[in-house]
């Protein structure tokens, strides 16, 4: 796998150059940051929900993460949120909304409202007993006032501020809805759903910005046809990636990219950027060796084989790969821990326009 110091040096320097934050890496870049959306940056809130069709609370989970115990990360280790907190300075990460951790002075450096299954559209959600996408909203609100008790209202204003916002949702939407529901699919084409999605993104983002957000940074949907799940469930042969499933993220991402740029062009003093997980996943899926990778198909964990079960790693067959960095797939559907770090070193760039 490439080294990871490079870039992440190059990161630092450019935004305390560009007058992000000291040299010495003394302070976080932003004071804190906040995320929402589904299993690509849930930290354990989903732990908390008794309902939940989709946990990450037992092995192999966590098994390279601190202390190499399940948190609630659908990976062997760190996610994309929590490399790109590394890159920013902090030294812990913020806690899952509804843990007993997210109270006190851990809820300075940001919270986190992202559930598993959580999609943008809240009838994908709730069909998994997720936290929507606007009960997530709410409970933000929520953390505002408990911030303002904790840190005066003064300091909560520009922790809130300066925060980095990170979107990270929409495979639900897909995977978990639309490619199996005939009522939606009869209802919206391809391109129309999109809209549908994309426009409850950029209700989202103002009203986050009607809250007092001003750094967002949205994920692109990644490609759903590379996903071993998905090769799975609607492959036409082995190996390859479904590129029908790949040609609608794309039609997804092409609109998120317009709709991005309208909200900048709305808003003079909103900091808003993609962050394209699509490019470089599927750059490993489909080339893994030429980026230090093992393998792209298989998946480290061994998943359920029956239809709703090839997500997760299977509770019930103990053991994984030998060596995780060496494949792309952790389980069905997300990515090893060296492959989120690879995913956040191309998302460099769109940080540093973000954070200075
Ligand atoms: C199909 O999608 C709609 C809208 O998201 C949802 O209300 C409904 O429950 C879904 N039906 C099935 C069978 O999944
Ligand atoms: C979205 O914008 C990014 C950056 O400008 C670009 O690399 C990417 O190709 C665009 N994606 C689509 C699907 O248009
Ligand atoms: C694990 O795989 C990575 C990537 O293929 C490789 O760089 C590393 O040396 C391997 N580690 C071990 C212990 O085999």
């Amino acid at each position: 796998m490439a080294s990871t110091a490079a870039p992440l040096a190059l990161f630092l320097l450019a935004a305390s150059a560009m007058g992000g934050g000291g040299g010495a890496q003394a302070q976080p870049l932003v004071p804190a940051v906040i995320s929402f959306g589904d299993s690509t940056v849930d930290v354990g809130n989903n732990n908390y929900l008794p309902r939940a069709v989709f946990k990450a609370d037992y092995a192999p989970y966590g098994q390279s993460f601190a202390r190499h115990q399940p948190t609630g990360r659908f990976s062997d280790g760190k996610i994309v949120t929590d490399i790109t907190a590394d890159t920013l300075g902090f030294e812990s990460y913020a806690p899952p909304y509804l843990s007993p951790q997210a109270s006190g002075k851990n809820l300075l450096i940001g919270a986190n409202f992202a559930s598993a299954a959580s999609s943008y559209h809240d009838d994908t959600a709730a069909m998994y007993d997720a936290i929507t996408l606007t009960q997530q909203l709410e409970y933000y609100k929520e953390y505002q006032s408990k911030l303002a008790a904790v840190a005066g209202r003064a300091t909560a204003r520009s922790i809130l501020t300066g925060a980095l916002y990170v979107v990270s949702t929409g495979t639900g939407d897909f995977l978990q809805n639309y490619y199996h529901n005939a009522s939606l699919s009869r209802r919206y084409d391809v391109g129309r759903y999109c809209d549908l999605l994309v426009s409850i993104f950029s209700g989202f983002a103002e009203k986050l910005y009607k809250l007092g957000a001003r750094r967002i940074g949205v994920t692109s949907m990644p490609p759903l046809g590379c996903f071993p799940a998905s090769i799975r469930l609607y492959g036409e042969g082995p190996g390859a990636c479904v590129a029908r499933l790949n040609r609608d993220a794309e039609t997804f991402n092409g609109k998120l990219n317009a709709t991005v740029e309208a909200l900048k062009g709305r808003h003079a003093d909103l900091k808003i950027a993609v962050f394209d997980i699509y490019t470089p996943l599927r750059k490993l899926a489909e080339a893994p060796v030429e980026q230090g990778f093992a393998d792209a198909r298989g998946t480290c964990c061994r998943t359920g084989t029956a239809k709703t079960r090839v997500y997760l790693c299977n509770p019930t067959t103990a053991g994984t790969c030998r060596n995780a960095s060496s494949y792309v797939f952790f389980d069905g559907v997300h990515p090893s821990e060296a492959a989120n770090v690879f995913m956040a070193e191309s998302m460099v760039e769109a940080g540093i326009e973000l954070v200075t």
